[in-house]
């Protein structure tokens, strides 16, 4: 069996300003002592973009990463409003999020974009994870794997093997998010099995064999056992849960 280390990236989203995030930060890092040992799981925060150098210098030290929430594909430029994967690395991040549901349905960001952003961010070095997930409209329609793999392959194309080591794939079924409501443990296992066989055939088994899939959407300290106990699970991407310093911790020592 393929040997993935478990990735549990918390997502502040819009919530935090300097002196509560890096009080979250340094409780997390405190709470995650023992992980650092451990070997088998990284932990990820993803703060605001304002907030990103003084997270990352309240964790430096510890073995937590540090990323954005979402990255722009050049390393500068006329770009308004925009942050580069350049100024990500600068600010002590090593990592970002893109294809959030939240950028997709809010900013109307698509997929050709998000593939930009995926490939500018790895250029440039970082950790990507790529958030891919349907409606649930789309899931009631039975057109839940079309859109994953429809979203995989126009966010995957132009990535290479060698950046693919670099990205972490996000399932995130959009129902899920923020609801209170999970994907069961079957549904979320059939999605990432799915996800990895979509994987395999742009890449190659191996390469399907070492990504990492994570799971997004209402993940909680009672949930996360059962999710981490599925095969193709490989991490978790929080976001409620990940406010609160007991809960991510909690969930960061998932059983
Ligand atoms: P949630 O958010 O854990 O609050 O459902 C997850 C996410 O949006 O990444």
């Amino acid at each position: 069996m393929a040997t993935r280390k478990a990735l549990i990236a918390g997502n502040w989203k819009m919530y935090k300003t300097a002196r509560d995030g890096c009080q979250l930060a340094e409780a997390v890092a405190r709470g995650c002592g023992q992980v650092d040992q451990r070997g088998d799981r990284q932990v990820l925060l993803c703060p605001p973009a304002t907030i990103l150098a003084a997270v990352a210098a309240s964790v430096s030290g510890s073995t937590i990463l540090v990323g954005a929430q979402n990255v722009c594909w050049a390393g500068e430029g006329a770009f308004t409003g925009e942050i580069s994967p350049t100024m990500v690395r600068d600010a002590g991040g090593q990592a970002a999020i893109v294809g959030h549901s939240e950028r997709r349905q809010l900013f109307f960001e698509n997929d050709e974009l998000i593939n930009q952003r995926l490939r500018g961010g790895l250029a440039h070095g970082l950790l990507m994870l790529l958030c891919i997930g349907e409606t649930l409209a789309e899931r009631e329609e039975g057109r839940t794997f079309p859109i994953l793999e429809g979203q995989l392959r126009q966010a995957l194309a132009g990535v290479t093997t060698e950046e693919m080591a670099r990205v972490v794939v996000a399932y995130e079924p959009v129902w899920a998010i923020g609801t209170g409501k999970t994907a069961s443990k079957e549904q979320a296992q059939d999605a990432h099995a799915f996800v990895r066989g979509v994987v395999a055939e742009i890449f190659e088994k191996s390469v399907a064999a070492q990504t990492r899939i994570l799971y997004g959407g209402s993940v909680k300290p009672g949930n996360v056992d059962e999710l981490m106990a599925q095969e193709d699970i490989d991490g978790a991407l929080v976001g409620g849960a990940a406010l609160d310093p007991e809960a991510f911790i909690r969930i960061v020592n998932f059983r």
